[in-house]
């Protein structure tokens, strides 16, 4: 596409799944997204998909993707339905020749990962996986000082992601649970942060929170401990019922020095009175805290599309993270370190 095409094209969306995060990405495609428009909306739930292509314009609404793959107009699929459909839907996608954005994890087993990754790099379509986090201000102004020098080498970083009520366990049981729900994003920071790739992981983790989870093979608390390549240490904190909200936080210690970052809050007041000094707790959950940030990174898939440039975050992000987060699985089970290749 040249770049005066490029400039004039506006490209069709399809959305599949029609969930939380499905329902929010609707709604920046219908009017926030430059260059690109909603096109039709798919979910299992008929009145899910209706409600949702109502709200957004009133574009098609089917339940079945395939209907959506095999509509010529669509240029691109947004994937934003359960975990565990995927790996399904974005290999059909990939066949189908559509651009594609995924929600992370890619796929919660390396078979399936590879299945749906191996599929996107046969057919050569573009690929985007859903690591909002690389597009937040904060933890971006922490990779600046990184890549700048400004901290020098990193030597050790600490990732904080603090969720504020205990996973749900539906009928189907837990979608990713804390490894490929959750870690991914923390085990995706790590690696994009120090710049590198890790080549051991060990999980210490457990049930505090909500009992019974042990039954799905799940934990709601965990810590992990990264080694990488070029010798820095990561540690990542995961909780899944914080009592003060959302607390997402992160620090680099490097050779020259180190830069964190805190939680954002609905505002910075500071009440002070005998009994100490009082601020709001974080923005709740991560449709708050990372409103903007959803919308730009499918503005960065967007544009990357009609100026025919690289995907930011794309297959080997995708297949990295998911095979950390199988690592810091298989850690937690086998009680032991696990080398990465
Ligand atoms: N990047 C992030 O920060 C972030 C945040 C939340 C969720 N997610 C990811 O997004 C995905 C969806 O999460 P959610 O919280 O919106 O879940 P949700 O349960 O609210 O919604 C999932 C939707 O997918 C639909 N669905 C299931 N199978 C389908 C199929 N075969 N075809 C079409 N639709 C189907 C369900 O009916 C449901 O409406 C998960 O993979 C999750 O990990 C990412």
């Amino acid at each position: 596409m040249d770049s005066e095409k490029a400039i004039m094209k506006t490209l069709n969306v399809a959305l599949v799944g029609a969930g939380t995060i499905g329902r929010m990405h609707a709604r920046h495609l219908w009017r926030a997204i430059d260059g690109a428009r909603l096109h039709g909306v798919a979910d299992v739930f008929a009145d899910g998909a209706k409600a949702c292509a109502e709200q957004n314009g009133g574009v098609r609404w089917t339940t079945d993707y395939n209907e959506l793959l095999a509509d010529p107009a669509v240029d691109a699929v947004v994937v934003a339905s359960a975990t565990d459909t995927h790996p399904d839907i974005v290999e059909a996608a990939a066949k189908a020749g559509k651009a594609i954005f995924s929600e992370k994890p890619i796929a919660k087993s390396i078979a399936d990962g590879e299945r749906a990754l191996g599929a996107v790099e046969r057919a050569g379509v573009p690929f985007q996986i859903g690591f909002q986090r690389r597009f937040d201000p904060n933890f971006a102004r922490i990779k600046q000082a990184i890549v700048s020098g400004e901290i020098g080498k990193p030597h050790i970083a600490h990732l904080i992601s603090r969720d504020p009520g205990p996973p749900h366990v539906g009928p189907v049981g837990l979608g990713g649970g804390i490894w490929f729900d959750m870690a991914i994003h923390d085990l995706d920071m790590a690696r994009w942060l120090m710049d590198d790739e890790a080549v051991e992981i060990y999980t210490q983790a457990g049930v505090m929170i909500a009992p019974g989870l042990e039954k799905f093979g799940e934990v709601d608390v965990a810590v992990m401990v990264l080694r990488f390549a070029n010798g820095g240490v990561v540690t990542i904190d995961n909780h899944t019922d914080s009592a003060y909200g959302y607390d997402q936080r992160a620090e680099v210690i490097g050779s020259k020095g180190a830069i964190s970052i805190d939680n954002t809050y609905p505002n910075n007041a500071v009440l002070s009175n005998a009994a100490g000094l009082h601020h709001s707790v974080p923005l709740p959950y991560f449709l708050d805290r990372y409103q903007a940030v959803y919308r730009d990174e499918i503005q960065v898939f967007v544009n990357c599309l009609l100026q025919n440039t690289p995907m930011q975050v794309g297959v080997k992000d995708a297949r990295a993270s998911l095979a950390l987060a199988v690592a810091a699985k298989q850690s937690h089970e086998e009680k032991r370190p696990i080398k990465l290749g």
